[in-house]
């Protein structure tokens, strides 16, 4: 089925500029600082640590260098960075009240006694980037110094002197106007320094994260990735809620992702208090289809083996890693609760995520491959949470897979024949693939890990 769209002509442009990527025939450019090519994986103090300031009497989680560098050690020495978790990302309430004398940002003297450059130094010894946070506005969201228009250019440079990596702009106390200048201003004060610092907008977040107020051409141009909506809590009704907003609104933002540009639907709570392990393989199979930056917001200090296995599992990060780097989208919200995700992947590859918003039991879900718009042919099936090569389908043949409640069944599918396809060149298309999507070439092969035989 859906033979048309293989016929269809093959479009070439062969002008395309390497940080162009050519999606539903529409072109679409990235801001240029050649960062976050896939989307950006680490570490980030908010969700779990909040503004808790008070080191006296807490002094293990409190907002202080102690508790940067406790996680920079722990991404290094506990397998995170060969896995791509490399951000260390400080927010909010790291800085003192006032700005020094100059005017510069400074930060809190009691509790980042040796400043931001020296953490700097600190994590880039152990081969991790770190990332601040500033705020456009009056006051960040917790009431510290702002970056007004006026101090925008100030910030940048501070940033860049310390050797910061990534900016987190947040959008408290400022109105749109300001937004509207702000963040294109902090895109170009961040390049004039000619330090390559990764670009987080919260711009969106602030404006409802929908057209027409935003413009998701111009953020893919200033920003590599932004916050399209409210902040997430430790709960499944927040991922729910957070899930329920993307996919909802998946024919805007699909679109908006690809290499240095992504939507961020926030952080990662696996590993706290709120996800049970089936609602955890959930979050990290959802975030994989909406192609998400992978911060966690955990205390790797005290992590459970189970969190673990799944935000350490290669075959789920080698698909939200995936080079190509399209989004993918929900296909199917049956009436039973099921609902089917599919998100398309080099190497004619593409993933499915069956999941269940059922309260009762494991759900027996059957389908076919031709049913959700499947190329004729066979495929291989691996099932990313079992780690089981599963039984060749043909596109015709009904299987069944049983889903937990909010629970999710992973799949990476490869179809087994694919001679007159060549998709890594300039213009090759995607047999498995329903829709007519085409990439551009300068694309990398997909690094599967070495347990990742198919
Ligand atoms: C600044 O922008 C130019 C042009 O877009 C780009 O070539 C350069 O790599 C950027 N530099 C940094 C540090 O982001
Ligand atoms: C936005 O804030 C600026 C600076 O505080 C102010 O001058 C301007 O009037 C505000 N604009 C709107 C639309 O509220
Ligand atoms: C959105 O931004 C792009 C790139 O900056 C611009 O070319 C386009 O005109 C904008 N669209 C609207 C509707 O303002
Ligand atoms: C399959 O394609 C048909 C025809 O374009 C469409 O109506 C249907 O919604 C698609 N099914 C899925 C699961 O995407």
């Amino acid at each position: 089925m859906n033979k048309e769209y293989i016929r269809t002509p093959v479009y070439r442009m062969r002008s395309l500029v390497a940080f162009c990527v050519l999606v539903l025939s529409v072109t679409t450019c990235a801001l240029d600082n050649g960062l976050m090519r896939t989307p950006p994986m680490g570490w980030l103090a908010w969700e779990r640590f909040r503004c808790d300031i008070n080191c006296k009497d807490d002094p293990k989680n409190c907002i202080s260098e102690n508790l940067f560098k406790d996680m920079a050690d722990r991404l290094a020495e506990d397998g995170w960075k060969e896995l791509g978790y490399v951000y260390v990302n400080i927010d909010d309430c790291w800085s003192s009240m006032q700005r020094d004398s100059q005017g510069r940002l400074q930060a809190d003297p009691d509790r980042f006694p040796g400043g931001i450059q020296k953490l700097a130094s600190y994590v880039h010894d152990r081969g991790l980037k770190l990332g601040i946070y500033a705020d456009l506005g009056t006051h960040t969201c917790g009431g510290y110094p702002g970056t007004t228009l006026d101090k925008i250019e100030t910030d940048a440079n501070t940033f860049a002197e310390w050797g910061v990596d990534m900016l987190k702009l947040d959008g408290c106390y400022s109105n749109a106007t300001e937004q509207e200048k702000g963040y294109p201003l902090m895109s170009k004060a961040l390049n004039a320094t000619g330090r390559p610092i990764g670009y987080s907008c919260s711009w969106p977040a602030y404006q409802g994260g929908l057209p027409p107020k935003i413009n998701y051409t111009q953020l893919g141009e200033i920003c590599n990735l932004w916050r399209n909506y409210g902040d997430i809590e430790d709960s499944w009704d927040s991922v729910l809620n957070i899930m329920e907003w993307f996919m909802n609104n998946q024919d805007v933002l699909q679109p908006a992702a690809g290499p240095g540009r992504w939507n961020d639907p926030d952080m990662l709570i696996i590993g706290n208090f709120g996800l049970s392990v089936d609602q955890s393989r959930a979050q990290m199979a959802l975030w994989a289809i909406m192609a998400a930056p992978l911060f966690m917001s955990n205390d790797l200090r005290t992590l459970s083996s189970e969190a673990r296995a799944i935000l350490q599992n290669k075959a789920v990060i080698s698909i939200n890693q995936d080079p190509l780097g399209i989004q993918g989208r929900r296909l199917l919200k049956e009436k039973n609760g099921i609902e089917v995700f599919w998100r398309t992947l080099s190497q004619s590859a593409s993933t499915l995520v069956f999941f269940s918003r059922r309260t009762d039991m494991p759900y027996r879900y059957t389908t076919t491959l031709a049913k959700l718009n499947y190329t004729e042919g066979n495929y291989k099936v691996y099932d990313v949470f079992l780690g089981q090569v599963m039984p060749t389908l043909s596109h015709m043949t009904a299987f069944t897979v049983s889903i937990n409640p909010s629970g999710v069944v992973m799949w990476y599918i490869s179809p087994m024949e694919n001679e007159g396809t060549r998709p890594e060149e300039e213009g090759g298309e995607y047999p498995n693939f329903r829709r007519k999507y085409r990439v551009s070439s300068h694309q990398h092969p997909i690094n599967f890990p070495p347990n990742f035989i198919l």
